[in-house]
């Protein structure tokens, strides 16, 4: 038997957990920063509606019937709909990516533990900026701490994976959750009092066409993809522990409702507070961890506004590296004699040892590169990039195009016209504006 969330919050809970994380409040500010502002979030907007979100509902519709893990899930609906059970290909490529994911996640994730401490003891008030940058370029030179902190992380990971469906993913999105969104409302009246909202709002929101390149673009597709953690299987699996009745489509625009509404309240008080302190907004991936101390240094308060920070970008990140091991979990316990507590450690061990690799490459092996990328920004590119976009275009032509009409209707439970909308966006407009952007960045077509 199964395991099954309690209830539809439950899974909407923990989907959210899943999407909301370090692709919200590290990622997504920074990538606006360094892409130019406005214009990046607004192809970013347009991707989470037009192809998040039909996709968030076809992952969790395919999850759902499938009622198994991703890739027998996908060998099961394939076989129903006489389709070849070469689509199970799909479900590994998901494990595969949720590993790759979680390598490099944990490493981050381990740096925003390291400054919670950080944070707690005071060590950002009158810091400058030399200090500060100072301090995080050491710290990343130093092997031995990065690995101390991506261990405590991934041990916090396969603890609660290894408790299940219920008492681990299931208790911890909702303890951390709630308490994410009202650290986050407390972090946001804070900037709204001493930050400078206007100027943040003005850079977020205020188009400006030219900054709109195809490299943009693609990160901002590829990013909607990440943030809302679709095109792996992790929105899938949950979406096998959702009982029978609940309505997919409101969960699905719950969960991005929720996912956009995080990163965008996250991305204003964060640059409310850069910009009140004349700092850089394209600082890149030490905006959190070199240019928001120097503020909170400066700003009344610093020292618990800093802490309280850090440990939502914990929890934030903690819910969802859950979500990241979870397809290739369950696909283990599910054809294997392997319990879950020993699933979840072979999982997590094997992506320790990756992990140890990326964090040497902001140190020891920071030489090593491929296609000019380090082994982070490879890891990170190649997922965000390629992976999870390809993934997710396989689903949606496997949903429209393989699976019967009937059971895809039946799962979704959309009034016809909704159903016929759900139709078209999945069939023609998602499949061709990921190809487009595929083609874009391989060169064929250089149209922008
Ligand atoms: N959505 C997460 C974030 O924004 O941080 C990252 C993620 C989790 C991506 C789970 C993919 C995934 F399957």
């Amino acid at each position: 038997m199964r395991s099954h969330w309690t209830n539809r919050w439950a899974f909407i809970m923990a989907t959210a957990g899943s999407a909301v994380g370090l692709g919200n409040i590290w990622k997504f500010p920074y990538m606006t920063g360094t892409n130019g502002g406005s214009a990046f979030v607004l192809v970013y907007l347009l991707c989470v509606a037009l192809i998040g979100l039909p996709l968030m509902m076809t992952e969790i519709m395919l999850g759902r019937r499938a009622q198994r893990n991703p890739v027998d899930g996908m060998a099961h609906l394939a076989t129903e709909a006489g389709g070849t059970r070469w689509w199970r290909g799909v479900g590994y490529m998901g494990i595969a990516a949720g590993i790759l994911i979680l390598s490099f996640y944990s490493v981050v994730a381990g740096w925003v533990l390291h400054y919670v401490l950080r944070a707690a003891s005071g060590d950002f008030s009158g810091m400058t900026a030399t200090q500060a940058k100072d301090q995080f370029s050491n710290f990343v030179a130093n092997p031995l701490a990065l690995l101390l902190w991506h261990s405590v992380f991934m041990f916090l990971t396969m603890f609660v994976v290894a408790r299940g469906v219920t008492s681990g993913l299931e208790r911890a999105n909702k303890i951390m959750m709630p308490s994410l969104v009202v650290i986050l409302l407390i972090l946001l009246g804070y900037s709204l009092a001493v930050g400078d909202v206007g100027r943040s709002i003005e850079f977020m929101f205020r188009p400006d066409f030219s900054k709109i390149t195809p490299a943009a673009i693609l990160s901002a597709m590829g990013h909607s993809f990440f943030t809302l953690s679709l095109g792996m299987g992790a929105v899938m699996v949950y979406g096998s522990y959702l009982q029978r009745h609940a309505s997919i489509a409101r969960a699905a625009f719950y969960v991005v409702l929720a996912d956009t509404a995080i990163a965008l309240v996250a991305g204003i008080t964060i640059f409310a507070i850069v910009f009140a302190n004349q700092l850089e907004p394209a600082a890149g991936p030490g905006l959190l961890f070199q240019t928001l101390p120097i503020a909170f240094g400066r700003m009344p308060g610093g020292t618990v506004f800093a802490t309280l920070f850090f440990v939502l970008v914990g929890f934030a990140a903690w819910t969802s590296s859950i979500s990241l091991v979870e397809p290739a979990v369950s696909w283990l316990i599910e054809n294997t004699a392997l319990t879950r507590a020993r699933a979840a450690l072979l999982v997590g061990g094997l992506i320790w040892l990756i992990g140890i690799a990326v964090l040497l490459s902001f140190n020891e092996w920071s030489e090593v590169k491929l296609f000019g990328l380090n082994i982070f920004d490879l890891f990170d590119k190649l997922t965000t990039n390629i992976l999870l976009p390809l993934g997710g275009l396989l689903m949606a032509l496997f949903a429209v195009w393989v699976m019967h009409a009937a059971h895809a209707q039946e799962e979704l439970a959309l009034n016809d016209r909704h159903y016929r909308r759900w139709l078209f966006v999945t069939r023609f407009v998602a499949p061709s504006a990921i190809v487009l952007v595929f083609l874009n960045l391989i060169g064929w077509l250089p149209f922008i």
